[in-house]
């Protein structure tokens, strides 16, 4: 035969297709989530996230230590709260004694140039499990009437020491409303990455078990994005953009490859991309089973993100990336 194109010649060795390689994963792409507990010394188990733990503060600056010497840059901080101090209003978010607001600074404090980025959401202090505040008598997820805690949420964990606020609310406006709040404390350089096409997933149940964070009735529909749509997205990306978000993010990743891939190409923003709870647990279990390589899984689908267009992955696989390419 002569074929002119051959396009196995770029494939023929480990060294061509390294030479020819587009896209390659390193531990400076990701972020990596830390649920955070009260007590000293503590690591509990999240059943549904084989390996994953939620850890005491004390364990969560040893953690962040490890990940940095991985050459990991940003941990994404969530807190594991208790019943008791939850209220309808998620009063305990703006406690700046709060178990959050303590474990930004002892981050900040153990490792100043790590980056620690910070969820901005009502649910895991919300005796509801909603991101916003709840009518109680329709039950319908006020927006307006959310925007001022969310943005004092913000401006406390920025006083913290909050490096990059992460409103994962869905709230309309939101953005708008946090960037205002944070210049008007003095906080101009402190970073906004958006949920900006947060999607009403089934993905999310682990971490929903690992906060006790599901929602008491009712579910997300009326403000994370239908999961049929993209259009939609580019439409909270112009948003976001124009009221002044640094970072855009798509949450779930893996099933939304697609949504990344067009957010990269309308937007000139950096583009993330959350690799959920749901993704992680999958391949463990099938992993476990021995169905499926856990870690050459790992490997294709951390690159599957970065060939999509994403900048920076958040994923529950950052430790064990990290150590691999080490
Ligand atoms: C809540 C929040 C959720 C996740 C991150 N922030 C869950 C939800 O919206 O119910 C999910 C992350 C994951 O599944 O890994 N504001």
């Amino acid at each position: 035969m002569s074929l002119v194109h051959r396009p196995r010649r770029n494939r023929k060795s480990e060294s061509m297709r390294s030479l020819v390689r587009e896209n390659i994963v390193t531990p400076k792409d990701l972020v990596a989530p830390l649920f955070v507990i009260e007590g000293k010394g503590k690591r509990e188990e999240i059943l549904s996230m084989p390996g994953y733990a939620r850890l005491s503060l004390d364990l969560i600056v040893e953690e962040a230590k490890a990940l940095w010497a991985l050459g990991i840059p940003c941990v994404s901080l969530f807190p594991a709260l208790s019943d008791s101090v939850k209220d309808s209003k998620a009063t305990e978010s703006t406690n700046p004694d709060g178990l959050y607001q303590r474990t930004i600074q002892s981050l900040k404090e153990a490792i100043p140039e790590m980056l620690v980025m910070t969820d901005v959401a009502l649910d895991p202090y919300s005796s509801d499990g909603h991101d916003g505040y709840v009518d109680p008598k329709t039950g319908e997820i006020l927006n307006d009437e959310s925007l001022d805690i969310l943005a004092k949420m913000a401006v406390s964990q920025a006083k913290a020491g909050s490096d990059i606020i992460g409103p994962s609310d869905m709230m309309d406006g939101r953005v708008g409303f946090i960037r205002n709040a944070l210049d008007e404390e003095g906080f101009s350089q402190t970073s906004i990455m958006s949920y900006t096409a947060k999607y009403a997933s089934h993905f999310y149940g682990p971490f929903r078990e690992a906060l006790d964070s599901a929602p008491k009735s009712g579910d997300k529909k009326t403000y994370q994005m239908d999961y049929s749509n993209s259009e939609e997205a580019e439409r909270e990306a112009y948003l976001d953009q124009k009221e002044g978000a640094d970072i855009l993010m798509v949450k779930p990743g893996l099933p939304y490859l697609d949504v990344i891939s067009r957010l990269k190409r309308v937007s000139h923003l950096p583009i993330a991309a959350y690799n959920v709870s749901g993704e992680y647990s999958m391949i463990k279990a099938a992993s476990e089973k021995g169905w499926l390589d856990g870690e050459k899984v790992m490997v294709e689908s951390l690159t599957a993100f970065k060939r999509a267009g994403a900048d920076m992955v958040l994923t529950y696989f950052a430790k064990d990336m990290a150590k691999l390419l080490h």
